[in-house]
């Protein structure tokens, strides 16, 4: 039974917005309830620089879960106090804090909810930990269902993620300018304070440290050093103009219709406003000196192929399919020959001997390589795009002496369907040695970990200096699984309806 504020749940003033809709505009008076219902970070990234994800497991009964939800629901940050921020942080350098909550399936039963009022993807109600669900992880979902597609093995993940998580609340704070020892501090300090009010309603299992860790020019970059945060969905009109001014749309366009990433939130106020998104979370541990001692080797094998030095840099380039600074390696194939971030797809480099067909992003965005390969329709390969909101965490050296340090990336991706967008990415895509073409090999960022090691890329087929070359070598063990869920991020207004009579 819900325990209902009675009359403070206004009904929507004005339309609501078609799950079709792209290229949205913030200030379009027909979407502000939208804008004002469904959380923040889910159409945009928050941009803060630090933050900490609390994953909490509820202790209490339902009635006082309830009232937690209430209680936060005021503080939780929606996409139009994330606009209305990002601008008076803009305009007057001020810092806000952003406060996001998402609830797994075990969550929305701890708040005494029955199945119909449960938000019903698959994969978020059968949870992550549950290996012996069945997915059909072929796009278009139309092949044999297999169990545990992720080859997960939470016995081998850290102890708090073996834990029942129902909650993940984010608390992120900080621009540029801060000193991150003052992030540091102010978010301590409102941990502390959430600590206090959870106390007799919640355990708080694990809090991870995320951080957005910056190269020496000061571009947002991932553990092995790779610029990273650059492709993703775009769902406003002003960030697909900004791409359009910075480098055209006219190879790719970045834009995506909102139901790309939202569903509609039947717990919330309306169903034509009231909008949520499903959230997958991985603790992905990086190998940093694996990565770099194996591009090492690699480079080397290329050196003796080539006939002239290699770098080491340019090695692991072809892991990743872009260099270091994120300009994908097919920018001289097109006209103007500058280097490209997004404005590219690979018509020129149809046998990926430029960008290999294995490197981490041509699998994760195939750019219209299975509409040539499988006459996919590419509006049919679009879909299975997610949004990543993921951030780094642990130690700032990229060059340790050991392997297996204390780093990596808290991974997130907000998707409408975790079956057809995350794991046909990482399954489908990643971890199969068949995609695009038989023996592909499997992403050696992240593929590996998932297929076994005796699915990797083993054959490298390229072409440097204009000479192709065929290279044998496998890359092992470069980025491990520590825990994971799958959440929902619901709409303030499902939050809101819940009695507020905390104490
Ligand atoms: C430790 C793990 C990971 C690392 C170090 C990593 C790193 C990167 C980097 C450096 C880029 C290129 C820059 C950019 O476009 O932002 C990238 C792009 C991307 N990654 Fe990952 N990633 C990881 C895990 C994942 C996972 C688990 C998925 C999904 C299953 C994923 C999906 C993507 C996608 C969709 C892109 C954009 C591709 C494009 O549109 O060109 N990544 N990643």
């Amino acid at each position: 039974m819900i325990n209902q504020k009675e009359n403070t749940i206004k009904a929507p003033r004005r339309p609501g917005i078609k799950l079709s809709q792209s290229k949205l505009d913030i200030n379009d008076p027909n979407l502000r309830d939208v804008f004002e219902d469904i959380q923040g970070n889910i159409l945009k990234s928050h941009g803060r620089a630090h933050s900490r994800h609390l994953f909490i497991q509820f202790t209490a009964d339902a009635d006082r879960n309830q009232k937690w939800l209430g209680k936060i629901s005021p503080r939780l940050t929606s996409a139009m106090e994330q606009h209305k921020t990002a601008l008076d942080y803009k305009n007057s350098g001020k810092e806000h804090l952003f406060t996001g909550l998402m609830l797994s399936y075990t969550g929305f039963k701890a708040l005494g909810l029955e199945d119909k009022e449960i938000p019903d993807d698959k994969a978020f109600r059968a949870g992550m930990k549950n290996i012996e669900f069945r997915y059909d992880t072929g796009p278009g979902g139309v092949h044999k269902r297999t169990i545990n597609p992720l080859n997960d093995n939470p016995k081998n993940w850290e102890a708090p993620f073996k834990e029942q998580i129902d909650a993940l609340v984010i608390l992120s704070y900080g621009g540029e300018n801060l000193e991150p020892e003052k992030c540091e501090n102010y978010l301590d300090k409102e941990v502390k304070k959430f600590k206090i009010e959870i106390a007799k309603t919640a355990t708080i299992v694990a809090i991870e440290k995320g951080y957005t860790l910056r190269n020496k020019k000061g571009k947002t970059i991932e553990h092995f050093g790779f610029a990273d945060g650059i492709s993703n969905p775009v769902f406003f009109k002003s960030d697909f103009m900004n791409w359009e001014k910075k480098e055209g749309t006219e190879l790719y366009d970045p834009s995506a219709p909102f139901g790309l990433i939202a569903v509609n939130d039947t717990g919330g106020r309306d169903t034509n406003t009231s909008f949520g998104s499903y959230f997958v979370y991985r603790k992905m541990q990086q190998n940093i000196k694996g990565f770099n001692d194996q591009t090492e080797q690699f480079a080397s094998l290329l050196t003796n192929a080539v006939g002239r030095e290699i770098t080491t840099e340019f090695a692991g380039a072809l892991l990743f399919g872009r260099h270091k600074d994120g300009s994908t390696l097919t920018s001289n194939l097109h006209e103007t020959g500058k280097p490209l971030l997004n404005n590219f797809n690979y018509d020129k480099d149809t046998e990926g001997l430029i960008c290999p067909f294995q490197s981490h992003v041509r699998k994760t965005n195939p750019r219209g390589d299975t509409n040539r390969k499988n006459k996919v329709p590419m509006s049919s390969e679009r879909s299975h795009r997610i949004a990543r909101r993921g951030i780094s965490y642990g130690s700032k050296d990229l060059m340790p002496s050991s392997e297996w340090t204390d780093a990596g990336l808290l991974f997130l991706s907000c998707q409408s369907d975790i079956e057809q967008q995350f794991l046909v990415m990482q399954c489908g895509w990643s971890d199969n040695s068949n995609f695009i073409n038989e023996g592909t090999g499997t992403d050696p960022i992240t593929g590996e970990q998932n297929a076994g090691s005796d699915k990797t890329a083993k054959k490298w087929q390229l072409q440097i200096d204009g000479k192709k070359i065929e290279i044998d070598f496998s890359f092992k063990d470069l980025v491990k699984i520590r825990g994971g869920e799958y959440f929902f991020a619901p709409s303030i207004s499902f939050c809101k309806k819940f009695n507020t009579n905390y104490s």
